[in-house]
């Protein structure tokens, strides 16, 4: 294991390094555990480490994070804390447990428990390993349920007959892992799938894991094949009865992940953009609005994520229409592709492909929506303008102007913004709501 660690990257091997001197002074054995062992075996990159220890898991996280200067966040209803370092690197810090499943497809009951334990409570046996990084067995690979070897062979199987009975969203992480790494689902696990698929489990499941299930198929390299995959081995009917996505909708998913990709290559620079909401929106566009929203409303997205998945459905034919026309402004561009959100621009462009309406769009990402007036708020407020909504009305007039060619440079930009504040100030004496101008100068 020694040698798989050091081809981690530095910031993980110094991480590890501080976790064995706190198990050193502490005395309590620590491992790595859970998709780390397994991404580490598979030479995947993984930058969030799971550590669990023999003891008091929160103390030894406490210890951690003071050693390492770091943010701390403990979810003491669980035992269990999570170090922030960076923005990339994540540690959770868990004691070793044991659950036990009051009823089926409820969260477990979770006492403390042996590593042996520990390991066997988990979904699959390449989930199951550990690498102990203290004591004796330093450094030794801890697989009890042959992990490695259906790593080796690209198998996904449950340590126990009643794993997906304890917890059925272990069949979408299953299928998940399976289109993620390629492998097969073992025999026995299959029927086992199957037969928790048809006795209804993940109809039982509370909608909320169920999104996040889902969310997390949709971050995954290729969607559309994590979808076909789920809806082959468990259909979506636990989601709703309407949802039966056809060949319309796998098309849909190939052209919204060409032009995810084309996004992410040309325009890197934007942050914020969440690509599984696209998929998602496509998922849900043969039903009508009161069947998406009801989806919506059950499985309780947060109201971003809902407001943006419903933004896709209200694209109306007057803007694709004008999208389309020859000779259509840059600034009439700009006012029609403002108001939307990145997904749901891109889940524009997937749905035509219409040359210029493609083109009208990137034009607007790649330069208009990224041009910079030389005037600021500053100087609106110099000319006497309250900071409030009415800042970026004038602003965004000024740029439609300069869009159109009639604005060119900071003087000119300086004169129009006067002269439409003067349009607002004359209305405003007839009440304008959100313009507040100020009168004292
Ligand atoms: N786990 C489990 N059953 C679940 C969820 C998680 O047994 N329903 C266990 C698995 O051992 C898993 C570990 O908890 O490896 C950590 O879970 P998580 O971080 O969700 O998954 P990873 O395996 O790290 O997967 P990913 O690479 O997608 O983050």
């Amino acid at each position: 294991m020694k040698t798989y660690l050091e081809k981690s990257p530095r910031e993980i091997k110094r991480l590890i390094s501080s976790v064995k001197e706190v198990s050193r002074e502490t005395k309590m054995p620590a491992y790595l555990v859970g998709g780390f062992p397994r991404d580490l075996i598979l030479g995947v990159r993984d930058w969030d480490l799971d550590i669990t220890v023999e003891g008091d898991g929160i103390g030894f996280a406490e210890k951690l994070a003071k050693k390492l200067d770091s943010r701390l966040v403990r979810h003491e209803r669980f035992g269990t804390a999570t170090l922030i370092l960076g923005d990339r690197l994540k540690l959770d810090v868990a004691t070793t447990r044991k659950e036990r499943y009051p009823a089926c497809a409820c969260l477990p009951l979770v006492s403390s428990g042996s590593l042996a334990e520990d390991l066997f409570r988990r979904d699959f046996t390449i989930n199951a390993m550990a690498i102990a990084l203290s004591g004796k067995k330093g450094w030794e690979l801890i697989d009890k349920y042959r992990g490695k070897e259906d790593l080796a062979s690209g198998k996904i199987r449950v340590l126990h007959r009643s794993s997906f009975k304890d917890d059925p969203t272990r069949i979408l992480r299953g299928i998940r892992f399976m289109q993620r790494y390629n492998f097969k689902i073992e025999k026995e696990t299959l029927d086992l799938l199957k037969e928790a698929v048809a006795s209804g489990l993940l109809h039982r499941v509370h909608p909320h894991r169920i999104r996040d299930e889902l969310v997390l198929m949709l971050k995954e390299k290729d969607p559309s094949a994590q979808v076909k995959r789920l809806h082959d081995l468990a259909g979506l009917s636990f989601v709703s009865s309407k949802l039966k996505p056809g060949r319309q909708t796998f098309g849909l998913f190939k052209s919204v992940n060409k032009q995810v990709s084309w996004f992410m290559e040309k325009l890197p620079c934007y942050g914020d953009f969440e690509p599984w909401i696209i998929y998602f929106a496509a998922l849900l566009r043969p039903l009508s609005r009161e069947e998406a929203k009801e989806i919506i409303r059950k499985l309780g997205f947060t109201a971003t994520a809902a407001k943006k998945i419903l933004g896709c459905r209200r694209i109306g034919s007057k803007l694709v229409k004008s999208l389309k026309r020859r000779g259509i402004k840059p600034a009439r561009v700009f006012s029609l592709l403002k108001p939307l959100s990145l997904e749901e621009i891109i889940f524009l462009r997937s749905l035509w492909s219409d040359s210029l309406f493609r083109r009208n769009i990137s034009d607007f990402l790649g330069v208009y929506n990224r041009l910079r007036l030389s005037i600021t708020g500053d100087d609106l407020c110099r000319m006497g303008v309250m900071p409030g909504p009415g800042f970026r009305k004038i602003l965004n007039r000024v740029l439609v102007a300069r869009l159109d060619g009639k604005a060119g440079g900071r003087r000119q930009e300086l004169a129009l913004a006067g002269k439409i504040i003067r349009q607002l100030q004359q209305r405003s004496g007839a009440r304008c709501p959100d313009m507040s101008v100020s009168r004292q100068r």
